[in-house]
Formats: structure tokens, C-alpha cells, sequence
């Protein structure tokens, strides 16, 4: 289980300068295997969030617990989902190659990286196109090599960064699925940030609802309890869009 308590994250912008305060008092508790989204306006700090559960940034104040272990840096428990596939992988490597890169840098060898690799692969539906290299493949298909990759290396927890941001409307809706069905394959822990409430309502156990910062904290936390998969046509779908919008509208940046 992944435990944050009254975490804060001051940043000074320059030196000599006032730190701002960008989170304050997070509490919050994701239990294994869940699937939480978290969501608020641009500029809050989710990508702050984030980069702290994954220690690429450290805390202010406050405790971040990993089964009990404080979380201080990052390490193979914990992947970061990137939002762009072409900057996340090689471009002079195969989809097999990719996927099996963190392995490699684990030490493992061609023969122990195989099952692995074919496992994965096979588990995003794209084993017929292993030999190819990204620039051959569509952003969805990218994507999946990215989260194939990212599971190879069996971590607890998978954070995503809007990871879909920049897909189209249709392989986004192919890749919430896909999302789906590989999560409930492998029962991993998610912690996905997004700004857009249907994505949130799609796909999560729960919702997190962002305030708006300086000194963002979470103005509530939502169980989803409609049934998969979801169908945002569906009047339950639409009263529960309308509340959680409720929730996030005064919070958006007024500029
Ligand atoms: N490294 C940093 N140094 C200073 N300020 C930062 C840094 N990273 C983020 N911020 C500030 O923290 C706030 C939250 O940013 P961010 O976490 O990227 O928001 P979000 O992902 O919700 O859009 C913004 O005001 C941003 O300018
Ligand atoms: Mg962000």
C-alpha cells in the first residue's frame, strides 16, 4: 500500500527568493491493485505529485510509505509512464529490444530477457510486430510498447503522467481499454493523473480531486462505483460527470 501523509512542496524560483508552496497537506492512502486517478486544473501539481511518488523530486515535508518503507528515491517498485512514447523509446531498437531494455540493465541475458519479453508483448497484442522499430509503428501501438516495457520490469506501481494526451480521440478510447484489460491482467497498482474528468471516470476505482494551488491539496476523494466497462453514454456515467465537473470547475485557473 502506498501512504502519503500531510506531504508539502515548496519551490523557491529563484535564489534568495520566497519558496511557493505548491502542495500542502496531502493525505491520501492507494491500496494494492487500485486504480486511482487523480485530477485537477493545469498547474496545480499533479506532475509535482507524481515525480514525488516516483523520487524524482523530494518532499518538502511530510512522509511517503511503500508497504511501510519510506519512498526516497526512485527505484524499480515504482515506474513512470511517460506521456511521449518518442521521447520514452529508442529509436534504434526493436519493439522486443525496447521492451526488454530495463531487464538488460538489470543484468539479465538474452535467454532470461525472452519469456519475459514474449509474455509481455503478447500481453499488449503486439507479438507479430516485435522486429519493428517505433518509427514503424502507430502512437497507440507506441504506447503499448511503452506499458509493456514498463511491466517487463514488474513493478508495484505504474504512474502515469496524462499519458494520453497527445492521442487522438479514438486511440485514446482503444487505449483506456487496453489500460483496462492489462491492469485487471496483472492486478498493479495505478496512479494515474489526468485533467479530463471522463478519463478519470473511465477508468478509475477512484477519483482525487485536486484544489487549485498555490497550496493544492485534494478537495475530495471519490469512489467510482459504476460497473466496467464504462459507457460514458450512460445516464449513472452522466449524474456522477456532473458531479465530479462540479467539483473541479471552481478550480480551474481563472488566470
Ligand atoms: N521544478 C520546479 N521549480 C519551480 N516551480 C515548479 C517546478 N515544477 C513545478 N513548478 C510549479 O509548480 C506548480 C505545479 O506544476 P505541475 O506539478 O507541473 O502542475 P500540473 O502537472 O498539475 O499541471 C506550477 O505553478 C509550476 O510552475
Ligand atoms: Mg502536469
Amino acid at each position: 500500500m502506498l501512504a502519503i501523509r500531510r506531504l508539502e512542496k515548496s519551490f523557491v524560483l529563484r535564489r534568495g527568493g520566497a519558496a511557493v508552496r505548491v502542495l500542502a497537506g496531502i493525505d491520501l492512502e492507494i491500496g494494492d491493485g487500485e486504480f486511482f486517478c487523480l485530477l485537477g486544473a493545469s498547474g496545480c501539481g499533479k506532475t509535482t505529485l507524481l515525480n514525488i511518488l516516483a523520487g524524482f523530486e523530494t518532499a518538502s515535508a511530510g512522509a511517503l510509505l511503500l508497504d511501510g518503507v519510506p519512498i526516497t528515491r526512485a527505484g524499480r517498485d515504482r515506474v513512470v509512464f511517460f506521456q511521449n512514447a518518442d521521447a520514452a523509446l529508442f529509436p534504434w531498437l526493436t519493439a522486443e529490444e525496447n521492451v526488454g531494455f530495463g531487464l538488460r540493465i538489470q543484468g539479465l541475458d538474452r535467454a532470461r530477457r525472452a519469456p519475459v519479453v514474449e509474455r509481455f508483448l503478447k500481453l499488449v497484442g503486439l507479438w507479430d510486430d516485435r522486429q519493428k522499430f517505433p518509427r514503424q509503428l502507430s502512437g497507440g501501438m507506441k504506447q503499448r510498447i511503452q506499458i509493456a516495457r514498463a511491466l517487463a520490469i514488474d513493478p508495484a506501481i505504474l504512474l502515469m503522467d496524462e499519458p494520453f494526451a497527445a492521442l487522438d480521440a479514438i486511440t485514446r478510447r482503444l487505449m483506456h481499454t487496453e489500460l483496462l484489460r492489462i491492469w485487471a491482467a496483472t492486478g498493479k497498482t495505478v496512479v494515474f493523473v489526468t485533467h479530463d474528468v471522463s478519463e478519470a471516470l473511465v477508468l478509475a476505482d477512484r477519483v482525487g480531486v485536486m484544489t487549485r494551488g498555490p497550496n493544492a491539496g485534494l478537495k475530495a476523494v471519490l469512489p467510482i462505483p459504476l460497473p466496467r466497462p464504462r459507457d460514458p453514454g450512460n445516464p449513472r456515467f452522466g449524474e456522477t460527470f456532473a458531479r465530479v465537473e462540479a467539483l473541479l470547475l471552481p478550480e480551474a485557473q481563472s488566470g
